[in-house]
């Protein structure tokens, strides 16, 4: 019973955590560029430390309390209230020194956590790419730095373990102490005829009863301040739910794309962008070229409205990008970038990502247009592709997310690089179907074997 309604509670609130946790963190992972391994440690270790303090508040604090509340109402009632008060100071002492060592090791706590977080990210790191540390001969490299971060939380956990004992002795001293005095200072009474023998015995009784549940807190701390800390921590990161204001539908059809005096940087860093303004034509392929880390990937995010720029305004169509939040922006303009991060599931679902409107039948049929396989195999749209695509060649995947794209009907699209791991007749074919699309300006392209395009997929 007490179990199952543990871990209802436990369950219901992790869910709706995570959910929350992902909703603000997800955005962000996306424009930092963080791979979200640590976050991915605290999620999976949230049911976990929830179940710890939910099952500490449920059923340790809260019958404890009631005991210890009893325990003082009957103390208060049958002793003079000078020992009432005396015991209410001594629980004082001990509270404050508990809540003081509690802070203390939180802040360990939180060390540990922060290490612990490293070295769930960098363990994660050589399993999603083993192939740089094996062939570079590095492996045992990438082992020295687990070792070095593993006793580095080892080191911290022990500091954590030895700050809980100080605090159990300064705990115990004070409580063991005060309540001596205390029963000296009643049997004293009891000798001067005071204090009767056997209001002494009902002290000395209830003085246990009070007393014992207060190692149970005292326990209670030292096992829920790691869970405690870590659950405040991903608390932080929670976004709530907002109402959308703004209904911003874009109207059918391609929009132009018009930069007024956009300048950027990253945080305190050089100005990337400088005053760039320009239009791109509805409906047109605009290409931007540039040397490597000139900025063009930077601008295609802030016409994309994933970067906010330092000055400076997009607007697509009629519409200004910072009049529609963040979330909705990609109904405007669409930005597919540089490296396409396929999830790891079948084709299929990769192929009809949203928001492309493509069937099943029209995805194969774009596929071999682009020439998926070298060979005239049909492609399989259950297979599976692997972490981030690894099952599929570089142009494979461009090929996937092109042919995908041209089932979307966002009135701009940005490519990012994504024709430059196509073989050179790949490009061309690609390069080609897209000048095809934007002449027709609507009409639907018919490649060789006689496949619609959708109508209005534009691309920049
Ligand atoms: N998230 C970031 N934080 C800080 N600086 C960044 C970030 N992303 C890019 N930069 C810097 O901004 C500059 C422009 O980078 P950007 O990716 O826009 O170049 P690019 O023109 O797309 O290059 P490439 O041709 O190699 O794709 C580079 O100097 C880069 O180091
Ligand atoms: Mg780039």
């Amino acid at each position: 019973m007490r179990h199952h309604a543990t871990t209802r509670i436990v369950e219901a609130l992790a869910g709706h955590i995570t959910v929350a946790t992902l909703r603000g963190q997800v955005p962000r992972l996306a424009n930092t560029g963080d791979d979200g391994g640590p976050l991915f440690g605290q999620i999976e270790r949230l049911p976990y430390n929830l179940q710890l303090l939910i099952d500490g508040i449920l059923w340790q604090v809260v019958p404890l309390a009631v005991q210890m509340i009893i325990s003082l109402c009957v103390i208060t009632a049958l002793v003079p209230w000078p020992y009432a008060l005396a015991i209410g100071l001594i629980i004082s002492a001990y509270m404050a020194a508990s809540i003081i060592g509690a802070d203390r090791y939180h802040e360990q706590a939180e060390a540990t956590n922060e290490t612990a977080g490293r070295l769930t990210a960098l363990v994660g790191d050589i399993l999603r790419y083993p192939s740089r540390a094996a062939f570079n001969g590095n492996v045992p490299g990438e082992l020295t730095s687990v070792v070095h971060l593993s006793n580095r939380r080892l080191r911290e956990a022990s500091r954590g373990a030895r700050s809980l004992v100080t605090m159990t002795i300064v705990q115990s001293s004070l409580l063991v102490l005060g309540l001596a005095a205390l029963l000296v200072l009643a049997a004293l009474d009891v000798l001067q005829h005071r204090l009767s023998l056997g209001d002494f015995v009902l002290l000395h009784a209830f003085i246990l009863r009070l007393t014992l549940p207060l190692g149970g807190f005292g326990f209670l701390v030292h096992q829920a301040g790691r869970s405690y800390a870590q659950t405040r921590d991903i608390l932080l990161l929670r976004e709530p739910v907002r109402l959308e204001t703004s209904s911003s539908v874009p109207r059918p059809g391609p929009a132009a794309v018009h930069l007024e005096g956009l300048s950027f940087r990253y945080g305190d860093g050089p100005l990337i962008i400088k005053k760039v303004s320009g239009s791109i034509v509805a409906g047109g392929l605009t290409v931007l070229v540039g040397p490597n880390g000139s900025g063009k990937s930077t601008l295609a995010r802030l016409m994309a409205g994933l970067l906010d720029p330092t000055e400076g305004r997009v607007w697509v169509g009629q519409e200004c990008l910072s009049n529609i939040s963040p979330e909705l922006r990609h109904r405007h303009i669409l930005y597919v970038p540089q490296q396409i991060g396929l999830f790891n599931r079948p084709l299929r679902d990769n192929g009809l990502y949203p928001p492309t409107r493509l069937d099943d039948a029209q995805l194969l049929d774009r596929l071999q247009a682009l020439r998926f396989y070298a060979d005239e195999r049909v492609p399989d749209l259950d297979l599976t592709v692997g972490d981030r695509g690894q099952a599929l060649s570089g142009g494979q995947i461009q090929k996937l997310e092109i042919a995908r794209l041209t089932g979307v009907e966002t009135p701009a699209i940005i490519l990012d690089e994504t024709s430059s791991d196509l073989d050179p007749a790949s490009e061309l074919a690609v390069i080609e179907m897209l000048r095809v699309n934007r002449r027709a300006n609507g009409t639907p392209y018919r490649r060789a074997k006689g496949t619609p395009f959708q109508d209005g997929a534009r691309l920049i």
